[in-house]
């Protein structure tokens, strides 16, 4: 059975990749197939293609929204702001009963969201907040646990607490428009301060502001550019890297790569990153990167629509909901953390990122099911 259902997501991701070409959206309209949906319709909008997790995001979803009986629509942006409002525009148009969307700017969508409060659509805001109030529920890790488990990997690694360092150390953050970048990269400052302020720590570039060190659209060319000027700037005459905090995995590859080409030490730095892509688990496997924070996306995917299914029918969603839900795995229900306007709480169910490193690669991932080992030691999606 497994197998089978193994199949046919293969099966959807192929045609769904061979419709959506280069981003195009529009997306794939499934007919109900019976089960709870009945027949209604979600909207489910994701950010782009470009990057390796949303396009596991995007299957998952449609995945278990389609066999839970739903019409699904699912859309990507292509990292286009106008574009995602106008997908998201469409759905509405074509009267879905509840929209997911993982914004790709959370300030950008306000009119939409006015537009689907009017219509009466609930929103869940997928990963990435949106900030309007029109938001009904937040689905999403908890994104400042990633950053402190990026920081703390370095603490542990180099041994802070006892090595006599100093040690030199780089950051490179996400994208300023995802509301989450900033939880990521403040939750690895808030470990590595005191570090930095005791001189334990050495920010050779002195680059610590969030905006100066942000990668727009979290793009891999655009971190690898700025870690090569960096390296041109600071460390050519062989000064030593040894840590580049990096936020994500697409802007760890960037890194990897200008540490490969522009680097003129002969240490590998630790270098962190975040979402287990495949390419970073081959880094991984290679040495060229530390750690990745790993978020099951099949669980985020679950809960969504589970909670989808409680909003469509008037169910009350709260932490005896989440415990009767029954998932086997950990969730929590946080109305204080994260707010959609001044004053605004979005009620937030927030899963649990897990550390990733070749030592437990094969039990956290593989064993899991969701990767699969070559004879070579590299992992690939699963499905
Ligand atoms: C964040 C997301 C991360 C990462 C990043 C780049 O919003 O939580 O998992 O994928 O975007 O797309």
């Amino acid at each position: 059975m497994k197998k089978f259902l193994a199949l046919i997501l293969a099966l959807v991701m192929a045609l769904s990749l061979v419709a959506c070409g280069s981003e195009s959206s529009g997306g794939s309209t499934a007919e109900s197939a019976g089960g709870e949906g009945g027949g209604q319709k979600i909207g489910i909008s994701m950010p782009t293609q470009s990057l390796e997790r949303w396009n596991r995001d995007g299957s998952y979803l449609d995945e278990q929204f389609k066999s839970a009986g739903y019409e699904t629509i699912l859309t990507y942006s292509d990292n286009d702001t106008n574009r995602q409002v106008s997908d998201i525009q469409n759905m509405i148009a074509d009267g879905v009963d509840l929209l997911v969307v993982a914004a790709i700017d959370g300030e950008a969508l306000n009119t939409v969201m006015n537009e689907a409060g009017e219509a009466g659509i609930p929103v869940i805001a997928y990963d990435r907040l949106i900030m309007n109030d029109n938001v009904s529920y937040y689905v999403s890790f908890d994104n400042y646990t990633v950053g402190t488990l990026q920081g703390q990997y370095v603490v542990d690694t180099l041994d802070l607490d006892n090595a006599a360092g100093p040690f030199n150390i780089e950051f490179t953050a996400g994208d300023p428009a995802d509301n989450n970048a900033g939880y990521f990269f403040q939750g690895a400052v808030d470990v590595l301060q005191p570090y930095i302020d005791s001189g334990k720590l050495n920010v050779v570039s002195g680059q610590t502001d969030f905006d100066t060190v942000a990668t727009a659209a979290w793009d891999s060319q655009t971190a690898m550019e700025r870690a090569q000027n960096v390296l041109a700037s600071y460390y050519a005459d062989g000064t030593q890297v040894d840590v580049w905090l990096c936020s994500n995995d697409s802007t760890a590859l960037g890194v990897a790569q200008a540490i490969e080409s522009d680097y003129a030490g002969f240490n590998q730095p630790i270098i962190t990153g975040q979402d287990g892509d495949e390419a970073n688990l081959k880094n991984l496997v290679d040495g060229k990167q530390s750690m990745t924070v790993y978020k099951a996306v099949a669980n985020e995917a679950v809960v969504t629509l589970d909670l989808a299914i409680a909003i469509l029918e008037g169910t009350t969603v709260d932490e005896a909901f989440i415990e009767a839900a029954g998932w086997g795995f950990d969730c929590a229900y946080d109305t204080e953390s994260y707010a959609t306007s001044e004053g605004h709480n979005c009620p937030s169910l927030l899963l649990v990122p897990d550390v990733v490193t070749t030592d437990n690669m094969v039990e956290k991932l593989v064993d899991t099911g969701y990767y699969t080992q070559d004879a070579d030691g590299y992992l690939h999606p699963a499905n």
